[in-house]
């Protein structure tokens, strides 16, 4: 049976059944929590290959350091990131400087901790580059935490023509702090140069979220299997969750709705989303501007007069962030490459009627071209019913 139909029944069927259908809390789930078993996480060498670029992109640059507040970027550079440590008034920075030597540039890694805060900072899973130590600087709470920063990556209050980078999320505090530390210096947002290291995934990297999305799939189709009569939409997304949880991804749940009303216009609106997302995953190849397949997506829509209801950009760049840096969005000049990685998400929403919106995945493979992140499992489904 259809299975979408199948769920529109059991809702009907709760209503007067619920007390003679049995309760499923159980499902199999053939070897979904080893799925990832065989991707490693971000390895010590891979954080050093990660500040070893940052430090000499930064000396290309003529940019004496790089700094960040925990979060993505901290996540990134230094294995550390909001759960472990939150922000608060009192800033704890990343500091990244490069430390020239007869070959090259090292990055020199520093912790600026509050001074009371020392110990719980050294807690802090920063992997040492190389052996070295990770250095920590304190700040007292009787002294300028700016004024401490500057003076740790070996500048003055009367520095010039000198440039440090920031994270482009920093809270504005911070950068206003380090500004008036040193008057002379050149506060700015890390440019490209730095930005897209995170933005061009790496093999591992792109492994890493093949095994997810590849789980998520799994645990859908799973679940979708394991759906009955008599269930509550809320056991379907428990049973979702907890099959994610079983693979090791946090966070995870479903929008689960249950309805008697599917009329034949979804199933053909689905038809055409799809169809759309396909037109649209082709024009993303490596050299093709990131405005293009959503111009792509837009023209489809506009070809079945449905171009009003698609209200939002194609898609965002995905990775340690949930949405992050380049978009599929009109009037965007970025350039699509390699490594890049992106979620496809068309959709159509006609108020009061209707909506559908369609969201997969994908990356830019060696070649150029765009891969789901689910092929290795089948990919996206072609019907609504596939399972
Ligand atoms: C990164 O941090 C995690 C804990 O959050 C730790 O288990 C892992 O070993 C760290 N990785 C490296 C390379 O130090
Ligand atoms: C200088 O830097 C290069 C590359 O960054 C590194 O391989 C080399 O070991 C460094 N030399 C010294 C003496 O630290
Ligand atoms: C300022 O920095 C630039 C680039 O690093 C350099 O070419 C220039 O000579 C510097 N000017 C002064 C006054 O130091
Ligand atoms: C961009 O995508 C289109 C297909 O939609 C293709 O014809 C074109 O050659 C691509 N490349 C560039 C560099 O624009």
């Amino acid at each position: 049976m259809p299975s979408l139909f199948r769920l529109a029944i059991a809702s009907v069927a709760s209503l007067f059944s619920y007390d003679i259908l049995p309760h499923y809390t159980q499902y199999e789930s053939p070897g979904l929590a080893q799925h990832c078993a065989n991707v490693p996480p971000i390895s010590q060498a891979e954080f050093e290959g990660r500040q070893n670029s940052l430090a000499t992109t930064l000396l290309q640059l003529g940019a004496s350091a790089y700094i960040t507040e925990s979060g993505v970027n901290s996540q990134y550079f230094a294995n550390f990131s909001l759960s472990d440590w939150k922000l608060s008034e009192r800033p704890l920075l990343l500091i990244i400087a490069p430390v020239q030597n007869e070959s090259g540039a090292l990055p020199e890694v520093t912790i600026l901790t509050p001074k009371f805060e020392h110990l719980r900072a050294t807690g802090l899973p920063v992997p040492p580059f190389r052996g070295t130590k990770v250095r920590y600087v304190d700040w007292a709470e009787d002294e300028d935490p700016y004024q401490v920063a500057i003076q740790a990556i070996g500048r003055q209050s009367d520095s010039r023509n000198e440039t440090i980078f920031v994270d482009s999320g920093i809270r504005k505090f911070i950068v206003d702090g380090l500004q008036q530390a040193a008057p002379g210096i050149r506060i700015a947002s890390a440019p490209p140069e730095i930005t897209s290291f995170r933005e061009r995934k790496s093999k591992h990297e792109l492994e890493i979220m093949k095994c997810a999305n590849e789980a998520t799939v799994l645990a859908i189709r799973m679940v979708h299997k394991n759906v009955r009569f008599g269930m509550r939409e809320s056991q379907v997304r428990g049973m979702l969750a907890s099959a994610l949880s079983e693979v090791g991804l946090k966070n995870g749940g479903c929008l689960t709705l249950f309805g008697a009303n599917i009329p034949l216009e979804h199933r053909q609106l689905w038809d055409i989303v799809r169809d759309v997302q396909e037109a649209a995953l082709q024009a993303a190849k490596a050299g093709n501007l990131t405005r293009h397949p959503d111009e792509v997506a837009r023209h489809e829509f506009r070809l079945r007069n449905l171009d009003q209801y698609f209200t939002h950009r194609l898609g965002h760049g995905i990775g340690i962030d949930g949405h992050e840096r380049p978009y599929l969005r009109g009037r965007s000049n970025d350039v699509i490459r390699t490594g890049h990685t992106f979620s496809n998400e068309p959709g159509v929403y006609i108020e009061g009627k209707v909506g559908i919106r369609l969201e997969d995945c994908f990356y830019i493979d060696e070649s150029g071209l765009p891969v789901y992140f689910t092929a290795g499992v089948g990919g996206p489904p072609d019907s609504p019913w596939s399972t």
